[in-house]
């Protein structure tokens, strides 16, 4: 690869992220903001897991706009240590544009929601370099009180695998693995507003209190690709309390992560299909669709051999992940997968990003950097040939969804990787 490449994807990014910047201050709450948002024509608030692929990407192009990208969706944790899914900072200049949103709010300006925790890696990105130690010393204890919020309020069954709501909590909105589960039989879009009804009304009723929504039992996803990332995040956190002098909180981090991730083995692995699957509900019921989630635990370096092997070999399959274009969000041999868009429905099969991403982490760890080289290829290609769009068609590159869309700049760390920079 040669490292024009690098600069070329750099600056590509950056002029993205020039575009894609929201800043201003906040008279709700005092305070200034310096995000980059989603996408301007669809989703011009800060999204968390969204902010946090785009600190990864701004730290290969200028670190305080990584680390002001992480001050600023922490600048509203709450005093119990939650951190909304989106912030509002801007509300009332896109008014029109929430009357489309299914959302659950905490306040005006706060969703009540979460979606994957990926703060930490973001956090320990932006740290890099000079001034990382006042920024970490800064942000730390606000990701800690997160992560403490998780296991506190989002893991009720203490199993060590934290539970979503509703299925926007995972970022994947209408992924088929959750049809079954919401009583969805046509892909209509009224169907899932009225699975969003279902649940948003009855948690109404009890005040949005985590521990009676739970209680309802109706929709507790213990979600697969929401406790990889999880796992993960709570590994890269105990390094950065390691770095910043507290081995205690370190130590408890560590144990947290392995406690995630041996139970992602023993209870979402499904020996028969040689896969991960969600457990759904108190009865813990397998949710059987072969999607991106199934091969996520790829991402755990302490993945059992066997497993590992299993999660590649459905990866390489022609018929399941191998795509022109990988990797297919949802099996192609699953009846549930499409390739292009199917309306404004996502995560139906088009290749994200975002998982590309995660998934090429997985395989180096496990052996495999040359699969993760062409996928990386591939995932740089997509970018290069139909821009950045949202996601992308698996069979023909066909790029769909929204312009100019942020987090799939995330690919100037995969080619940053290769060149051994970050
Ligand atoms: C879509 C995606 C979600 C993302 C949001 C903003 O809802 O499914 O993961 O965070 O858009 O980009």
């Amino acid at each position: 690869m040669s490292s024009s490449r690098l600069e070329r994807m750099r600056e590509a990014v950056g002029s993205l992220y020039d575009r894609n910047r929201q800043r201003g201050t906040a008279e709700w709450c005092d305070r200034e903001y310096d995000f980059v948002c989603p996408s301007m024509g669809t989703y011009p608030f800060q999204w968390f897991w969204d902010s946090c692929f785009h600190a990864v990407a701004l730290s290969h192009l200028d670190p305080e706009r990584a680390r002001a990208e992480v001050r600023s969706l922490l600048a509203n944790a709450q005093p119990d240590g939650f951190v909304a899914h989106v912030t509002f900072w801007q509300r009332e200049r896109y008014e029109d544009m929430l009357a489309t949103y299914s959302i659950a709010y905490r306040t005006p300006y706060l969703s009540d929601c979460i979606q994957p925790p990926v703060l930490a890696e973001a956090v320990q990105a932006a740290a890099r370099g000079e001034g990382g130690a006042a920024f970490l010393a800064d942000v730390l204890p606000a990701a800690r009180r997160y992560f403490d919020w998780l296991d506190r309020v989002r893991d009720p069954d203490r199993d060590g695998l934290i539970a979503i709501l509703q299925p926007d909590e995972s970022g994947l909105d209408h992924a088929p693995k959750y049809d079954a589960y919401l009583g969805i039989s046509v892909l209509a879009p009224e169907q899932f507003t009225a699975a969003w009804e279902r649940v948003a009304g009855p948690y109404a009723e009890v005040g949005r209190d985590p521990a009676r929504m739970f209680g309802l039992d109706l929709f507790v996803v213990e979600d697969v690709l929401v406790n990889t990332i999880y796992a993960e995040n709570e590994r890269v956190l105990a390094d950065l309390l390691d770095g910043a002098g507290d081995p205690r909180g370190a130590d408890e981090m560590r144990r947290r992560a392995r406690r995630t991730a041996t139970a992602l083995v023993d209870k979402c692995y499904d020996r028969e299909a040689g896969l991960f699957f969600d457990l759904a509900g108190a009865e813990e019921e397998m949710l059987r669709t072969n999607s991106i989630s199934s091969l996520m635990p790829l991402v755990l370096p302490e993945l059992p051999g066997p497993l590992a092997a299993s999660l590649i070999a459905h990866l390489e399959d022609p018929r399941e992940y191998a795509a022109p274009f990988p990797v297919p969000s949802v099996a192609m041999s699953a009846p549930s997968f499409s390739a292009g868009p199917v309306g404004k429905l996502v995560w139906r099969g088009p290749a994200w990003m975002n998982t590309n991403w995660y998934l090429c982490r997985g395989l180096r760890r496990h052996g495999r950097a040359d699969l993760a080289a062409a996928i990386e290829d591939r995932s740089a290609r997509l970018v290069e040939e139909h821009g950045f769009r949202e996601y992308y068609d698996p069979l023909t590159g066909a790029g769909a969804g929204a312009h100019d869309f942020s987090w799939t700049g995330i690919v100037v760390d995969m080619l940053a990787r290769r060149e051994g920079e970050a």
